[in-house]
């Protein structure tokens, strides 16, 4: 295989995990002889034209650090016909031979357009919601979820201490995977998920079940695709006496020390994207599979949507009882 010029970008928002795979991405192909070149801020660094030569030791030191030393960015520009031509046109000047997004699903729909307009892509799935099609994990995930699971233990002993319902609202968007696994990881009472909807005036009977039962401490994780914390908190005040406690995770659940799980495939997928380059095995999201990590066509990819595991929600829910 003939010298390869790659260029590599993070985009969305960030995900611990990022750095890992931009370190393995950026090794391997130096490794293979090829040249590797680092764009700024997402999409809006290939419109802008912000590109950094990689070298072997451009990635040291990263790899215990969350976020993306390349920077992200949501770019509203990239959706437009002439923010796109731009960032094509960039690529072309700089002799890019294939792009490798590292980001989520809305990274992922802007890597097939390139690839549509000739520009062969790749794309690292990384956000901590994991809700990507195609692939049963994206780098984040893990480390978000043992943030969560560290302030809800922390949380549940001063409700516990106050006789308190506190409500906790987590990250996900319009997924509840950060929530369902949160929610199963600290044994939280109730999840609010989108997915399934749940009926306030049952978790307020419920609620008053458990304090019939001596129980006078409970939690509840909402979903942010479902609602504010706050206002299922005022939902449930209207209906029972019971003191709540409101916290907004917030961008606490996004920052932070990658995990080894998040750190190890991000290294490994790193790598996969490359043997896919080398194989001339493009415009594939480095899919994880039954625990296995591989390549996987665009159009194939996307027949596969993210979905809750039902089982485990009504898991959730006999173990909270
Ligand atoms: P994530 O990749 O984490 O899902 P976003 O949804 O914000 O985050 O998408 C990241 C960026 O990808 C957007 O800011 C935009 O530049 C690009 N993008 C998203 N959707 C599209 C689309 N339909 N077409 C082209 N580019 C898109
Ligand atoms: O996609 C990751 C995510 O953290 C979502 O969970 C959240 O809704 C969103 O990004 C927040 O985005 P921003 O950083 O643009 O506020």
């Amino acid at each position: 295989m003939g010298n390869k010029r790659i260029a590599v970008l993070t985009s969305g928002g960030d995900a611990p995990g990022m750095n890992a795979a931009l370190r393995a991405v950026t090794r391997k192909a130096i490794y293979h002889g090829w040249e590797v070149v680092g764009v700024i801020r997402g999409y809006q660094g290939l419109i802008d034209g912000d590109f950094r030569e990689m070298q072997a030791n451009s990635v040291s030191g990263i790899i215990g650090r969350g976020g993306t030393i390349l920077k992200s960015a949501r770019c509203e520009q990239f959706k437009t016909a002439d923010g796109f031509s731009q960032a094509l046109w960039n690529i072309k000047r700089c002799e890019i031979d294939v792009v490798v997004v590292i980001g989520g699903d809305g990274s992922m729909a802007g890597a097939r357009k390139l690839s549509e307009a000739g520009t062969p892509t790749i794309v690292i799935p990384a956000t901590i919601d994991n809700d990507m099609p195609g692939t049963e994990y994206a780098l984040g995930f893990d480390t978000a979820l043992n943030s969560i699971v560290e302030a809800v233990n922390k949380i549940r002993d001063t409700a516990y201490s106050h006789d308190r319902l506190a409500i906790i609202e987590v990250m996900g968007r319009q997924s509840g995977q950060l929530a369902l696994c949160a929610g199963i990881s600290c044994g939280a009472e109730y999840i609010l998920i989108p997915e399934f909807p749940a009926d306030i005036d049952d978790i307020c009977r419920g609620l008053e079940r458990r304090n019939i039962k001596g129980k006078t401490f409970s939690i509840i994780i909402v979903a942010e695709g479902v609602g504010r914390g706050h206002d299922i908190a005022a939902q449930v005040a209207a209906r029972i006496p019971v003191s709540t406690s409101v916290t907004v995770l917030g961008y606490i659940q996004r920052g932070g020390s990658p995990t080894a799980k998040d750190n190890i495939f991000g290294g490994l997928m790193g790598a996969v994207a490359v043997d896919g380059i080398m194989a001339g095995n493009c415009d594939c999201l480095i899919a994880m599979r039954q625990g296995k990590v591989m390549p996987v066509k665009y159009n194939e990819a996307i027949k596969t949507r993210s979905e809750i595991n039902h089982a485990m929600y009504e898991l959730a829910s006999v173990l909270a009882t």
